[in-house]
């Protein structure tokens, strides 16, 4: 099989928001607890943290966290996260039945997120709450006033203000699931007047309103526009969240799925533009895919009250790998207006990082594809004319058999070609033509792949890892043939 890829250095897509390389850290299951916060653990810093899995958070180069949920959010007090932790309320969470000790909150959160290298993006619970405690939470966290809660901040030990930039007015707040979810004028309403408050208080913050939990939704674009309608001047990102793998595909089908969410993103930015012109706007509102990932959906055993019970917990294989790495490429591709994006989530939950209690810590297959897309992925992304052969599925009629992305790193002189061949029984022979570009050689070439598409990295078996491929670093040319394995994912870098 065949593939030609052109890019010409004259015609970016647009520069890539460094933010497209988030995580999500929720209150569920063993996210936080057994998982980023487990002050007994041999590696556990003076705040309780695991610094295993800070190093496996750094190595993921996670540039902003998500944080405390997720449904979580919508039935949480965040005061009681704060202050002196003997005296923090145990409550119940009704979201995940679980059991919240609350022994980590925003006070520690803040500080977990600096040592991890990111910033974080703050949920407020628009679910059992709405504006006056959002404003409250953000008095709270930022500012210097002398008042009640930027006082209670002191108190608690934080003179420094927290410096919280992007806030999420909610979680899903469409889903019938969601604590208090809401019709969309309902949310519509409160979104803009939570806004309202929120960027009096404190005007240098950035607010992201929720869109659709996912594109399947009914109310899918009625609920955009009409959330729009409403919150426009207010707000700066619509959020998106999209995961996939519950559906009984086979494997192409599987795979053509980040071809269903580019359609998705494409629409979703449409929506926000129609608004714009029919409110004659000069604002663009852009896109927040604050949760994505592969999620199986897999029943996991939960009595019901239960502290840090094993929920959500997925076992990732090479095929799940291979989705990960198109939905990255996807989010490079529409860099234009996907300005920040967050797998979902970072620790034990649907999560590229696993924790065992009181013992080891290691990573799961879609670690890979995501590590070097933060660390490669950086620079320009650039357009792409690709000719491939493809098929096609029942929810795509042009899926190519080769997903890709290019990043243009100027600074570094790098062009940098991320590529999934989505055939399951033949290698790729994929040419690139780097028109505009000095003559090129490459300099690395980043593999992914197992003859099992089935394989999986576990504590015991690390049956899929990164390997990297014999190049020819003399050869220097503008057009570059590379080969690619079939189901392989792949990470080539040109110098020129
Ligand atoms: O990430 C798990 C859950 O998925 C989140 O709590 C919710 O927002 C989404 O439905």
């Amino acid at each position: 099989m065949k593939a030609k890829i052109t890019v010409n250095k004259k015609f970016p897509i647009a520069e890539i928001d460094t933010r497209i390389y988030g995580g999500f850290v929720e209150h569920l299951g063993r996210c936080v607890y057994d998982g980023i916060y487990e002050p007994e653990h041999k590696t556990a810093d003076n705040l309780g943290f695991r610094k295993d899995v800070i190093d496996f958070v750094k190595e993921l180069g996670v540039s902003i966290v998500r944080y405390p949920g997720g449904n979580f959010v919508s039935g949480y007090n965040w005061e009681d996260g704060t202050g002196d932790k003997s005296k923090r309320p145990k409550k119940l969470d009704c979201a995940w039945e679980s059991i919240e000790t609350n022994q980590v909150g925003i006070d520690e959160f803040q500080e977990w997120a600096k040592r991890a290298g990111s910033e974080v993006m703050l949920a407020v619970n628009l679910g059992t709450r709405g504006p006056a405690e959002a404003k409250d939470l953000l008095e709270y966290c930022n500012l210097t006033t002398d008042t009640y809660y930027a006082n209670k901040r002191r108190e608690n030990g934080f003179d420094k203000p927290f410096g919280i930039k992007t806030w999420c007015l909610g979680n899903e707040m469409d889903g019938p699931w969601q604590i208090g979810g809401k019709s969309a004028k309902e949310y519509g309403k409160l979104a803009r007047n939570t806004a309202k408050l929120m960027k009096i208080t404190d005007g240098s913050i950035e607010l992201v309103a929720c869109g659709s939990s996912f594109y399947e939704m009914p109310t899918f674009g009625d609920w955009e526009y009409t959330v729009l309608d409403h919150a426009y001047n207010y707000i700066d990102y619509l959020s998106v969240h999209q995961y996939y793998g519950d559906k009984g595909d086979t494997t192409p089908e599987f795979l053509a799925r980040s071809v269903d969410m580019d359609k998705y993103l494409k629409g979703v930015a449409a929506i926000c533009d129609a608004v714009k012109a029919k409110k004659h706007s000069d604002k663009t509102i852009n896109l927040s895919l604050d949760e994505w990932n592969v999620w199986h959906k897999n029943p996991n055993y939960n009595e019901k009250w239960e502290i840090a019970p094993h929920l959500l917990e997925e076992v990732y294989t090479l095929e799940d790998a291979l989705l990960v790495g198109c939905m990255l490429m996807t989010i490079q591709n529409n860099c234009d207006r996907v300005k920040m994006a967050c797998i979902a989530q970072l620790v034990n939950v649907i999560a590229p990082i696993m924790t065992e209690k009181n013992g080891e810590a290691w990573v799961q297959t879609i670690f890979y594809p995501f590590m070097y897309s933060s660390l490669k992925g950086r620079g320009e992304a650039m357009k792409t004319i690709v000719k491939c052969d493809s098929y096609s599925t029942a929810f795509a009629n042009v899926v190519p058999y080769i997903e890709s992305s290019v990043i243009h790193n100027s600074e570094k002189r790098e062009i940098v070609v991320f590529a999934v061949n989505r055939s399951l029984d033949e290698d790729m022979l994929m040419t690139l033509d780097f028109d505009g570009f000095n003559e090129s050689n490459i300099v690395e070439h980043i593999e992914l792949y197992s003859d099992d598409i089935k394989a999986t990295s576990t504590k015991n078996t690390q049956g899929v890892c990164p390997a990297k491929r014999h190049v020819d670093e003399k050869f220097k040319s503008t057009t570059h043939t590379v080969t690619l394995k079939k189901h392989s994912w792949n990470m080539i870098t040109f110098k020129y």
